[in-house]
């Protein structure tokens, strides 16, 4: 059971204690939503920022691109030491080549889909992957509310990858809380990215060891 806290919902003016404090609580991976103001209306984080992000921590940076095309920038992300890159099956039309670009890149490949898109869009890479991403939120702010029938979701993609026998993390992200994060791993998700789960609260240690205990309860 890993948690991705989302660094967009940070205070930027002290991104540095943030990530420590990040680290310090627990946190496995540093999940980076980069929006393009094109795929998604809001406009976010870009490679000269991860590479700063990368200087302050040891986590594993998982970078989620919610951008066109993001053929074009792979290998900027993949250069400013991000870990995992996840792109959008609406947003590449070349979704199998994006993928080999990622792992040509040392980077593991994530691919991701948006609440309206069927599972079966991912059915042709699932072989190559490292990561699977449930979008449980339309894609472009932190905040929302997490969508119901994203669990039905979660559960199929699971058995997707329960079925390629290989070992695919299966993450999901969009208003996860300690509240409803047991329903997401019950139905199979193993990465909860979480962000103003986390930051709204005032101690990042105890809502990550919330989450994580509760996550663990649904497997038990
Ligand atoms: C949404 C982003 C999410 C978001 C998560 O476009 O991909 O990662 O920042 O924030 P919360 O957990 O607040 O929904
Ligand atoms: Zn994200």
């Amino acid at each position: 059971m890993k948690i991705s806290p989302s660094i967009l919902s940070a205070d930027f003016t002290r991104l540095g204690a943030e990530l420590k404090a990040l680290e310090d609580a627990g946190a496995d991976y540093i999940h980076v939503d980069v929006m393009d103001g094109r795929f998604v209306p809001n406009i976010t984080i870009g490679p000269f920022i991860v590479e700063a992000i990368k200087r302050a921590t040891r986590l594993p940076l998982d970078v989620h691109l919610m951008i066109e095309e993001p053929e074009r920038y792979i290998a900027d992300f993949a250069d400013a030491g991000s870990d995992i890159i996840t792109v959008h099956v609406e947003a590449a039309r070349h979704l199998h080549k994006a993928v080999q670009m990622i792992k040509e890149s040392g980077k593991k490949a994530g691919v991701t889909l948006n609440p309206a898109t069927p599972v079966s869009t991912l059915e042709e890479v699932m072989g190559d992957v490292d990561l699977a991403l449930v979008m449980s939120v339309n894609p472009g702010f932190s905040g929302q509310g997490f969508i119901q029938a994203s669990l039905k979701k979660i559960s199929a993609v699971r058995a997707m990858i329960n079925a390629t026998g290989r070992s695919i993390e299966l993450e999901v992200d969009g208003g996860i809380k300690t509240s409803n994060i047991k329903a997401a791993a019950a139905a199979g998700a193993d990465v909860f990215v979480s962000g103003s789960g986390v930051f709204s609260t005032p101690d990042y240690k105890k809502t990550i060891s919330a989450m994580k205990e509760e996550a663990m309860t649904a497997k038990a």
